[in-house]
């Protein structure tokens, strides 16, 4: 499997531009699974009006019928982060789709910094979908904070962790190593990088393995990275012959 992401810095306000330039920087290469940042349609930095302004709801918005379109077009999996709005709730979401075909969505559940005067937090469980035999779970940037999210994946079977993310701290690149290594899985973080309404990012989007490696690492430019998979490796949940990082849990010891 061809797993990707491309890194860039999205026009705030500007659905429609952001996605034609990312269809068309993507053009060229081969993936079977392409990860982009988070919010990459609205740009991240928005005021409460503009958040609801520019939501869409999902799977019945203009975004998502771009992306359902281009991934039946090119035969692949497309995985993205945007604005979406149900009722008076806007959440920060991720959205999968694959070869045409809506399957799901994820609703950011830690919040970051300002997030919380914008979004809802979300309402939707950690979720894992199966996308021709390969587990794919969702989770959105800040999320890889609080290690129990990538865990909860893990454990509901998650080969595969697709990572939207806009990250404005550079401590996320170092820990999703450990995230991939301590579940025994494939992590892709797509990152934005750039300038907006003087925040910072800090690009570096990465995919690990799941012994800890680092397969794929952008710099701060705009970058499209790819690494080449076998997700069946993150069904080996053994860190020795007698150890599987799952199996040997103790939850009772734990809060
Ligand atoms: C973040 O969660 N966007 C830092």
């Amino acid at each position: 499997m061809i797993a990707a992401y491309y890194q860039f810095s999205p026009k705030t306000g500007k659905a429609g531009q952001n996605i034609a330039s990312v269809l068309k920087a993507v053009e060229k290469n081969d993936f079977d699974l392409l990860v982009l940042p988070e919010l990459c349609t609205t740009g991240y930095g928005l005021t409460q009006e503009e958040s609801r302004q520019w939501s869409e709801p999902v799977p019945d918005g203009p975004t998502t019928k771009a992306f359902l379109d281009y991934s039946r077009s090119r035969q692949c999996t497309i995985v993205w982060g945007m604005a979406e709005r149900e009722g008076c709730h806007v959440y920060n979401s991720a959205v999968l789709v694959h070869k045409g075909y809506y399957l799901g969505k994820y609703r950011k559940i830690h919040l970051f910094l300002n997030e919380k005067d914008i979004f809802t937090p979300g309402n939707l469980p950690f979720t894992v979908w199966e996308v021709e035999g390969v587990k794919i779970g969702l989770m959105i940037c800040f999320d890889w904070a609080f290690p129990e999210a990538a865990r909860t994946l893990g454990a509901r079977g998650a080969q595969v962790i697709a990572h939207p993310s806009n990250l404005v701290l550079p401590l996320c690149q170092k820990a999703m190593p450990i995230r991939a290594l301590e579940n025994r899985i494939f992590t892709i973080t797509a990152n934005r990088c750039g300038r907006e309404r003087g925040l910072s990012f800090t690009g570096k989007s990465l995919i690990c393995a799941p012994d800890g490696s680092v397969l794929s690492r952008a710099s701060k430019q705009a970058a499209f990275g790819y690494a080449v998979l076998d997700p069946r490796e993150a069904l080996n949940k053994s860190l020795t012959p007698r150890n599987s990082v799952f199996e040997d849990r103790r939850p009772s010891f734990y809060l």
